[in-house]
């Protein structure tokens, strides 16, 4: 099978092997979609190696919340730096999510800043975008959603790829870093998921449990990857970053040394909860609006001068042109070196 892992540059990442032979079982895991899937995630990783873009999207972020019911220390609703939050209008969600399909692209993530399981809708757009054809459906959660089932819904609606944040092996470092969560509920909420994908032999929704590692959780990354490497699909340790806290809770063993040239505008459009669209997950502050979908196509707006101004920043490795570029916390887009102690 051709490689389609896309690894953050020269990121000294943790769990490497396994997540490699994670990927290769998730494109069995589509069986008679495998070749439809595999193309996609080839352009993925052309698109972030290669001078490449896409005719279209290859990948389009719609945000139903960018409200959450948890303050995570070092997120930006944490550090209380987040206003005026609420959920997208399900109509709108309804005429983007057509949107996209018509455009031809493979995938959508239903979150970017907020917690979409607190979106009681998330289990309708879920079955909406699968019947419109959308390959992958995704999203990413704390996995404490205000109504029980709601994920066992999502389940059955068709998600293809649900992502756990939890940042902790025990119960005390999971709180103490995910502010409001529960740990016990969490795991049970995994728990009940992965019981429901065995009692209905399902291989989807494909299960990824992250960490953000930090210095706060840095010693439990071993027992954590121990305890769910062999009850999911994946398990990624990823490293904290600075999105306004500085180095406070980075664990501080590898640095960086330079840029390079940011997948993200060649790869996805991300359409914040009101409809005006960034050009990557960085833009926490709508600060670099490439256009709006109340007034402009998704495909006017992949192919505007806007976005082909930011391809072009990357290209030439001029970063300190954008605010969000220079400011990024994005790994790919930096060159990486381990601190030798
Ligand atoms: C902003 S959250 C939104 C999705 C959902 N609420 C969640 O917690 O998974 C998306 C991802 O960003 C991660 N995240 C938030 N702040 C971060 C930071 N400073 N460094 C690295 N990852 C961070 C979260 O852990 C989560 O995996
Ligand atoms: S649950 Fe997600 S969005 Fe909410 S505070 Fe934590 S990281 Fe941020």
């Amino acid at each position: 099978m051709s490689d389609i892992y896309t690894s953050f540059s020269n990121y000294n990442e943790i769990n490497i092997e396994n997540r490699k032979k994670s990927t290769e079982d998730e494109v069995i895991s589509w069986s008679e979609n495998a070749k439809e899937y595999l193309k996609y995630r080839q352009e993925w990783k052309k698109a972030a190696e290669e001078n490449y873009t896409p005719e279209i999207p290859l990948h389009v972020d719609i945000e139903l919340s960018d409200a959450c019911n948890l303050r995570c220390s070092f997120c930006a609703h944490g550090m209380g730096t987040v206003k005026n939050v609420g959920f997208m209008d399900e109509e709108k969600a309804k005429e983007l999510i057509t949107e996209v399909s018509e455009l031809g692209v493979k995938s959508i993530k239903f979150n970017w800043r907020g917690e979409v399981s607190i979106n009681n809708f998330l289990p309708q757009a879920i079955k909406y975008a699968k019947d419109k054809n959308i390959l992958e459906v995704q999203i990413n959660t704390n996995g404490l959603p205000k109504e029980k089932d709601l994920l066992i819904k999502c389940a059955q609606n068709g998600l293809d790829r649900i992502i756990f944040s939890v940042d902790g092996f025990s119960e005390s470092t999971y709180e103490e870093v995910r502010k409001g969560g529960h740990y016990k509920q969490l795991i049970e909420n995994i728990k009940d998921l992965i019981k429901w994908k065995l009692d209905n032999d399902k291989v989807k929704p494909f299960v990824r449990i992250q960490m953000v590692r930090t210095n706060v959780n840095k010693h439990e990354v071993n027992d954590f990857l121990k305890f769910w490497q062999p009850k999911v699909d994946d398990v990624r340790i990823s490293d904290v970053m600075d999105r306004g806290q500085g180095n406070k809770f980075s664990v501080g063993d590898q640095e960086t040394v330079g840029r390079r040239r940011c997948p993200q505008p060649f790869q996805r459009l991300v359409i914040g909860r009101d409809g005006r669209v960034s050009p990557c997950c960085a833009d926490w502050n709508q600060e670099v609006i490439i256009g709006d979908t109340a007034q402009e196509s998704l495909l006017d707006i992949w192919n505007g001068k806007n976005m082909q101004d930011m391809r072009d920043i990357q290209n030439k490795n001029e970063h300190y042109k954008v605010s969000i570029c220079d400011t990024c916390y994005v790994k790919e887009s930096y060159i990486w070196q381990t601190i030798k102690k």
